[in-house]
């Protein structure tokens, strides 16, 4: 692989409609057409670096902090996310870390595996033969109503609508930013309307006496005690629920729609190797964003300062030399270590080091208590005739809703 290939895009340059249409598809077919541990893009006054080899990406990664910064998409976020530990930089981000680490280890994360596949049997209860079931839908009620009751604890219905009401704005918000298809002064106001609302939803539960213990604003509203401490509570908790919502609700989708694709029945799957081989190929956050704090040499090659550095982790993943082909195949997982590859990022959908996702544990106790139920159920589903391709909407999703009808059930 050799490391660097330079490309000036011009109008007539035959990738324009692809930036257009879709940024994942446009950083997937330069990848594919230059074997190049880097890509430079440049494009009038605008440059930035695509990396697509794990050991650069390591490099890269475990730095972060010190040599290279977060930056990123979600920076342009930086109004909706305000304080948030996603958008905090240096010491603050080191100590709004510490303090939220707690709520999302293992023992607190693996008491909630009974409510989620409560709420998930709940669901598929009224499920029937035949019928069509729309994926997306599903696990994005499942992953809100999960984050809900971390987040706050037992929220009334009326409470848990408000948490999705809220979410499902806040990220529409964010699409029309991308979209550019309203003005700088109509999303401010939605902005604040949505924040708002979150205040005083999060202001009722902290003054309420009901249940809301052992959840994470029970948990920051004992570490957060000054009285202007809730607008960082609020903050956290906004951050939660955008990095933690789509992220999770879309891997189901992807592993449910690829096994009735591949026609692979459930009840053959080991869930640990079904889930991680959807997050191989379709890793949820599927580029990191990072830009040198200062010139920074690699080997032969000179990172320029501030220039953007997107780590293509689907590209990285996708890797045939170290997993033989991309196609979609639990059972490779068998003969793999994750261990080693992880250490040598071939497999990094969490990110690595000073940034890595505070809310591994609690996606992959989700995902695996979810698709282990509807395996004790013996869902199967048809398979589907639509081919349904990734896109980017922040996260990696369907081009498209997701339908699968129901072949069999047990009751
Ligand atoms: C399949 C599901 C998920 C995937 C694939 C995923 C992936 C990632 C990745 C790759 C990063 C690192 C970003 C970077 O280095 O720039 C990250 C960060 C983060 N994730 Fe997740 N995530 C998932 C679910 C969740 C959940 C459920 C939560 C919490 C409820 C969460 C909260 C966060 C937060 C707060 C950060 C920022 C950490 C920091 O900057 O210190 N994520 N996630």
């Amino acid at each position: 692989m050799n490391m660097i290939k330079e490309i000036k895009i011009k109008s007539d340059s035959k990738y324009i409609n692809l930036i257009k249409k879709d940024i994942f598809m446009f950083f997937q077919q330069v990848s594919n057409d230059f074997d190049n541990k880097i890509i430079l893009i440049k494009m009038g006054f605008s440059q930035f670096y695509i990396v697509n080899d794990a050991k650069l990406a390591q490099f890269i990664i475990s730095k972060t902090g010190r040599d290279f910064e977060k930056l990123g998409e979600l920076r342009a976020i930086g109004d909706i996310l305000g304080e948030g530990v996603l958008t905090a930089k240096g010491k603050n981000h080191l100590n709004q870390r510490r303090n939220l680490l707690p709520m999302f280890n293992k023992a607190n994360i693996n008491s909630f595996v009974e409510f989620i596949r409560n709420i998930t049997l709940q669901k598929i209860n009224s499920w029937k033969q035949n019928e069509v079931i729309n994926i997306m839908d599903f696990s994005t009620q499942l992953s809100l109503d999960i984050l809900g009751k971390v987040l706050f604890g037992d929220l009334s219905k009326d409470q848990q609508e408000s948490v999705t009401r809220i979410t499902k704005n806040l990220l529409e918000i964010y699409h029309s930013q991308r979209l550019k298809n309203l003005s700088h002064k109509e999303i401010q106001k939605k902005i604040n309307i949505a924040k708002e609302e979150l205040y005083n939803l999060t202001n009722e539960i902290i003054s309420s006496t009901s249940t809301f213990e052992g959840s994470l604003v029970s948990h920051l509203s004992k570490v957060y005690k000054d009285e202007d401490d809730i607008y960082l509570i609020r903050d956290e908790i906004i951050t939660l629920l955008l990095a933690g919502h789509e992220t999770s609700s879309n891997t189901i989708t992807w592993a449910l729609y690829q096994l009735a694709k591949n026609n692979i029945n459930l009840e053959s799957v080991n869930i640990d190797n079904l889930a991680f081989e959807t997050l191989r190929l379709y890793p949820a956050v599927w580029r990191l964003t990072r830009a040198a704090i200062e010139d920074i040499n690699y080997e032969k090659f000179k990172f320029k300062k501030g220039l953007p550095i997107y780590i293509n982790i689907y590209k990285i993943q996708r890797n045939i030399e170290v997993y033989g082909d991309t196609n979609f195949n639990p059972t490779r997982w068998s003969q793999l270590t994750l261990s080693q590859l992880s250490k040598n990022f071939h497999f990094i959908p969490f990110g690595s080091h000073s940034r890595r996702c505070i809310g591994e544990h609690m996606a992959l106790t989700e995902i695996k208590t979810i698709l282990e139920t509807l395996k004790e159920k013996n869902i199967k589903f048809k398979k589907p005739d639509k081919e349904i391709n990734p896109i980017d909407k922040i996260t990696l999703s369907p081009s498209q809703e997701v339908y699968l009808e129901i072949l069999s059930k047990s009751v």
